[in-house]
C-alpha cells in the first residue's frame, strides 16, 4: 500500500548503524548512546532528547546530511511510501553553524531531485527546537524565511514541549508565515489541550501529535472546525510511555469524531518502527482497512506542505 508520511524527522531517522559509521569517521565518542545491541539507549523522554542530541552531534558537514537523506529516503522507498515531509534541523547541522545552512541545503535538495526523480517526492519542515530557546529560534526563522519556496516549504517547532510556551515563539512563526511557509507544531504530545491551543494561535494547520486534544470536546469540535491536521505518530507515543499500549491511543477516536488524522513514525529506530509497522498495528489494534488507510492519506494529502499540482497528484493517487 502507498503512503504520505508528514512527521518523519531526518536526524532522527538516522539508522544507529549510520551514526555509528559517521563516529568512526571523526573519532568520536558516543559511549552511553547505544545498548549492547547496538540499539539507540534511553530511558524517557528527556533520555530520549539527549540520546538524539548526542547522535546527531557527529553530523557536521552538508556531505553527511546529503549521505542522511538519501539513506532515509532509499528507507522510506522501500516502506511504499510516495511523498514525505522530513523536519530538518539547522540547529543541528554543523554544530549550528547557520552561515553555512545554504551548503547544507544545495547538499540536500541534489539527493531529494535524484529521489524524486526513482518515485520518492519529499519536502522539508525547517524545525526549530523549543528547548534551545527563542533567540537561537529567530535565525533559524530566517534561514527558513530566506529559503522557503525550494525544497523548504515548511516551518515547525520540535523539542521539549514542557519548556516555555509555543507562543513564545511567535516572532519566528510569524517570519516563516510571511515568507509563505507552511506552519505545524509539535504540542499535545506532553503538554495538554491548552498546549494545543497556543499551536493554533501561532497560524498552525497541522500540529505534530495533537493527541491530547482528546482530553477537551471543546477543543476537538475546534479543530474539526478549523480543518487542523494532526500529525499522529502512535508508535511514537507508546514507545515513549505517553500511552501504555496501542489499544490506548486515541487516534481512531480522534478519526471517529471527524479530526483529520494522519500517521507517521517520527524517529523509526529510535522506536524501533517502520511505516509498515505502523499500518499494521493500526490494522490488529483497530481493524483498519482500506477504507481507513484511505482516508488518512487524502487528509494527508489535503494537508502538505506542497503545491497544488502535487497535491492533485496525490490526491490522485488516493482516490
Ligand atoms: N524531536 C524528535 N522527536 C520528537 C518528539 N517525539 N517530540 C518532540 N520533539 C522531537
Ligand atoms: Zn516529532
Amino acid at each position: 500500500m502507498k503512503k504520505i508520511e508528514l512527521h518523519l524527522h531526518l536526524e532522527g531517522a538516522a539508522p544507529p548503524d549510520f551514526i555509528r559509521g559517521l563516529a568512526a569517521e571523526k573519532g568520536a565518542d558516543l559511549s552511553g548512546v547505544f545498548d549492547e545491541r547496538g540499539a539507540y539507549a534511553y530511558d524517557g523522554f528527556d533520555g530520549f532528547l539527549r540520546c538524539y542530541e548526542a547522535a546527531t552531534s557527529v553530523l557536521r558537514t552538508p556531505r553527511d546530511y546529503a549521505r542522511l537523506l538519501e539513506e532515509v529516503l532509499e528507507r522510506s522507498a522501500e516502506q511504499g511510501v510516495a511523498y514525505t515531509e522530513l523536519f530538518v534541523s539547522p540547529e543541528f547541522c554543523g554544530g549550528g553553524d547557520l552561515s553555512a545552512w545554504r551548503d547544507y541545503l544545495a547538499a540536500m535538495t541534489e539527493v531529494a531531485d535524484k529521489a524524486r526523480r526513482q518515485g520518492i517526492d519529499s519536502r522539508a519542515i525547517l524545525t526549530i527546537i523549543r528547548h534551545f530557546g527563542a533567540d537561537r529560534a529567530r535565525k533559524t526563522a530566517i534561514c527558513a524565511a530566506e529559503t522557503a519556496g525550494t525544497w523548504v516549504t515548511g516551518f515547525g517547532m520540535g523539542g521539549a514541549e514542557a519548556v516555555g510556551r509555543a507562543t513564545d515563539y511567535d516572532w519566528s512563526f510569524d517570519c516563516a508565515r510571511e515568507a509563505g511557509l507552511g506552519l505545524t507544531c509539535h504540542a499535545g504530545e506532553w503538554g495538554g489541550p491548552d498546549s494545543i491551543r497556543d499551536a493554533l494561535v501561532l497560524g498552525c494547520t497541522r500540529i505534530g501529535h495533537g493527541v491530547r486534544a482528546i482530553e477537551d470536546p471543546a477543543l476537538v469540535r475546534d479543530l474539526i472546525d478549523k480543518d487542523i491536521t494532526l500529525e499522529v505518530c502512535p508508535g511514537s507515543n507508546v514507545a515513549l510511555g505517553v500511552y501504555p499500549s496501542w489499544r490506548a491511543h486515541p487516534i481512531t477516536r480522534l478519526a471517529e469524531a471527524g479530526v483529520r488524522v494522519t500517521v507517521s513514525t517520527d524517529d523509526p529506530p529510535f522506536f524501533h518502527t517502520t511505516m509498515r509497522r505502523e499500518y499494521d498495528r493500526l490494522a490488529e489494534t483497530f481493524a483498519w482497512g482500506d477504507t481507513e488507510f484511505g482516508q488518512i492519506n487524502r487528509w494527508a494529502a489535503d494537508a502538505a506542505f506542497c503545491d497544488e499540482t502535487t497535491r492533485d497528484r496525490l490526491l490522485k493517487e488516493f482516490s
